[in-house]
């Protein structure tokens, strides 16, 4: 029986640190204004962020915006891509390093093809912070840190679950989110070092974090497989929702026919635990400011930071652990 904690935490490897009092430095680079009221210089910081893309990015970027702001001594300039457009990052990236801002921040919209504009922020002194999304290869000697919460972890503790609710076996499909994403192989990578080999793969396919895509992918997989499917995991809040609404419409019951895991522990995630339209839900921490200060003050005043720095996420397992959480709930 799976004796899951009403909460687990899957404890990082460099857990957050207490957040430090961020010193008021002049930027490293000059970028730094003088006035901020209390004598402490502003420091401009660049996010070239995802923008719009869902429940658990509007959370994540709402909190970098709040937590990096004039009071705390900073000028946000966010800049979130163009349809999800990595170009349209470089492009932001590269005037954040023309203007000599005192330090970048990276959410980025693919894994690979950054090396060269990270060289350039090196050249130019310019500390960045990875936000969320690794990049690949993973050097490490490209950026200051990488904060997130641990992928393989959270998607190895959704596979011991699934073990645990069908020990003999049954039939799965993965949701997964756009091809080739960090965050993506992570959750394939933590999933398939932990599933048991009695629970089969039928397919993985990608349904862009969306809804829409993921009721009308797992429609068709329903479909083809004569709704023989008992497990879905699915790599975000909006695609197990997209599959619970798949699962109604073939006339199946979304937690007895089906069951389904989401990673990201949005509010309406934990909703439909609690009505037992989800069946496990794995949080993927969006609110980490408050640790990105911390790195972003050690990294300009050319202090030592953790290259990966890991969010402490939970997990939901049951209706009752969703209601209980709800209540206090911050996205
Ligand atoms: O990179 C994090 C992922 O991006 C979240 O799990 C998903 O909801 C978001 O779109």
């Amino acid at each position: 029986m799976f004796k899951a904690p009403r909460f687990r935490s899957i404890a990082g490897l460099a857990l957050v640190g207490a957040v430090a009092l961020g010193l008021g430095a002049c930027s490293a680079s000059g970028g730094g204004d003088d006035a901020s009221g209390d004598g402490k210089d502003i420091k401009t910081i660049g996010f070239v962020a995802v923008g719009p893309e869902g429940g658990w990015r509007t959370a994540n970027e709402k909190n970098i915006q709040d937590s990096f702001s004039k009071e705390n001594g900073f000028e946000l300039k966010y800049a979130p891509a163009t349809n999800g457009d990595q170009n349209s990052q470089i492009t932001a990236f590269t005037s954040f390093i023309d203007e000599d801002v005192d330090a970048i921040l990276l959410s980025a919209t693919e894994a690979t093809g950054w090396e060269s504009i990270l060289e350039r922020a090196k050249e130019a002194e310019i500390p960045v912070v990875l936000l969320d999304r690794g990049i690949e290869p993973n050097d490490a000697d490209l950026y200051a840190s990488h904060i997130a919460p641990d992928n393989v972890g959270i998607s190895a503790s959704a596979a011991e679950w699934a073990n645990e609710q069908f020990p003999d076996g049954g039939n799965y499909v993965v949701l997964e989110g756009p091809p080739g994403l960090s965050v993506v192989n992570d959750r394939n990578k933590g999933w398939d070092e932990k599933i048991d080999s009695k629970l089969t793969k039928l397919e993985s396919q990608s349904a862009n974090w969306s809804t829409e895509e993921a009721k009308s992918v797992f429609e068709t997989i329903l479909k083809a497989n004569n709704n023989n499917v008992q497990l879905v995991f699915a790599q975000n809040d909006e695609m197990g929702l997209g599959a619970a609404l798949a699962v109604e419409e073939a006339g199946l019951k979304p937690g007895t026919d089906v069951k389904i895991i989401t990673i990201d522990g949005t509010k309406a995630a934990l909703e439909a635990l609690a009505a037992g339209r989800l069946s496990f839900v794995a949080e993927y921490n969006p609110l980490f400011g408050d640790t990105a200060i911390d790195v972003v003050n050690k990294a300009i005043a050319g202090d030592k930071v953790e290259s990966d720095i890991v969010v402490p996420s939970v997990t939901f397992d049951s209706p009752e652990a969703a209601t209980t959480a709800l209540p206090d709930r911050k996205y």
